[in-house]
Parts: C-alpha cells; structure tokens; sequence
C-alpha cells in the first residue's frame, strides 16, 4: 500500500494528515458528536502535539475513512498470550487506535476494514523497531463496533464488563 505525504490534491489512496489541511474534512459526515468535534479541530492539535498520528483514505477530494494511531499499553492479564520470559511485563507495549471514522454515507463498503489494514502495515513496520506487540482499541461498546473489529481480526480483553462505554479489544501482532 503505498503512503504519501504530498498535497492533499494528489490521488493517493493513503495520505498522512497534516495540521496545515484544515479544510480536508468539509463534507465528512460524523456518526457521532465526539468525532465531530475531534475531527473540526483536535486531530490537527493532535498531530502538531505528537498525540496521534491520522492517516486518511483519500481517492479522490473526499476523505472516505481515517485512522489516528498513538502508542499505548494494556495489562498483560488482560490479554491471553502465553510469554515464555522469566521477568513478565505488567503493561504489554501497543499500537493504538485512537479514532476510526468512515464518513457515514461510505458505511459497509469496506473502508474501515482498509483503515485497519493500514494500521497493522503500520504496527509491524514500527514493532521492527520499537517493540510493541498488540494492536489494541478501545471500541465503543455497541454490537456493530464490536463486530466489525471482530470481522478484523480483534478479541475483546478479559477485563471487558457489561455496561461499560468501551470495551478494549486487541490483535496479537506476532499471530
Ligand atoms: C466502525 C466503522 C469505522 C466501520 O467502517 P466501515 O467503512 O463501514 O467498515 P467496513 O465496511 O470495513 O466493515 C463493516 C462491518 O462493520 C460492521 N457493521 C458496520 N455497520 C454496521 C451496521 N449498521 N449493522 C451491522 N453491522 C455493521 C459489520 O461487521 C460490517 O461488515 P459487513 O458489512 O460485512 O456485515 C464505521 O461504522 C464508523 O465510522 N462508525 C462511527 C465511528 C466509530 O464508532 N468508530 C469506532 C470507534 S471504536
């Protein structure tokens, strides 16, 4: 998958957000207010305050889907992996998804599941050098979200409860 970093006019499908693109998401439809408001203004601060890193699927003028990805970090005893370490980590190093959007009217044709895609490439390309070993999401708890990182390849985590907002959900990057 090719990732490019040049004007938001060029074709790519995969293009890194800049803070200087503040118009690029005029016409993305938000399902809810919380991305709304991410997407107006914090996902540029977060890019100029190296909070998370937002890559966009962008054929054409629109932007279809994005992903912002950060670093993170989920207990071991939440996750079933077997480590044969002597001296076992509390905290396992992540990839996280910090926020997933598709624009509203893109629903179900597969974007998202590019977006994720995208992220992996990405964790396994950053693991090679900086070790993290999961990809980890807080997904908000609805059986639609849940059920589309399902079909991702995630596994919600021990610690998962009924009646929680968010349910953190993982892949094993070395599965
Ligand atoms: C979650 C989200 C990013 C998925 O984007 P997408 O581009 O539709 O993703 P895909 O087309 O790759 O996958 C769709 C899958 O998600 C699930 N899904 C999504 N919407 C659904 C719906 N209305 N009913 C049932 N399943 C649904 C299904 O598993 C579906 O697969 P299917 O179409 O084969 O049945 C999108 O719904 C979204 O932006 N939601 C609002 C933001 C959000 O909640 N993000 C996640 C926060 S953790």
């Amino acid at each position: 998958m090719p990732l490019e970093t040049e004007k938001p006019t060029d074709t790519s499908i995969f293009y890194t957000l800049k803070s200087s693109d503040r118009k690029i998401f005029i016409g993305f439809e938000c399902e809810n207010k919380d991305d709304e408001e991410f997407v107006k203004d914090d996902i540029f601060k977060y890019r100029d305050l190296q909070l998370g890193v937002t890559y966009l699927l962008k054929p054409s003028e629109k932007v279809l889907s994005f992903v912002t990805l950060a670093t993170g970090s989920i207990d071991l005893k939440d996750l079933k992996l077997d480590l044969p370490v002597s001296e076992r980590p509390t905290k396992m190093p992540a990839i996280l998804i910090g926020r997933l959007a598709t624009t509203k009217d893109q629903y179900r044709r597969g974007h998202g599941s590019k977006m994720i895609a995208l992220a992996v490439k990405l964790a396994l390309e950053m693991s090679e050098k900086i070790g993290a070993r999961v990809l980890l999401v807080h997904a908000r708890n609805d059986p639609k979200i849940i059920a589309f990182y399902v079909k991702n390849g995630f596994e919600p985590c021990y610690s998962q409860r009924v009646g929680r907002d968010v349910i953190p959900m993982y892949l094993d990057l070395l599965a």
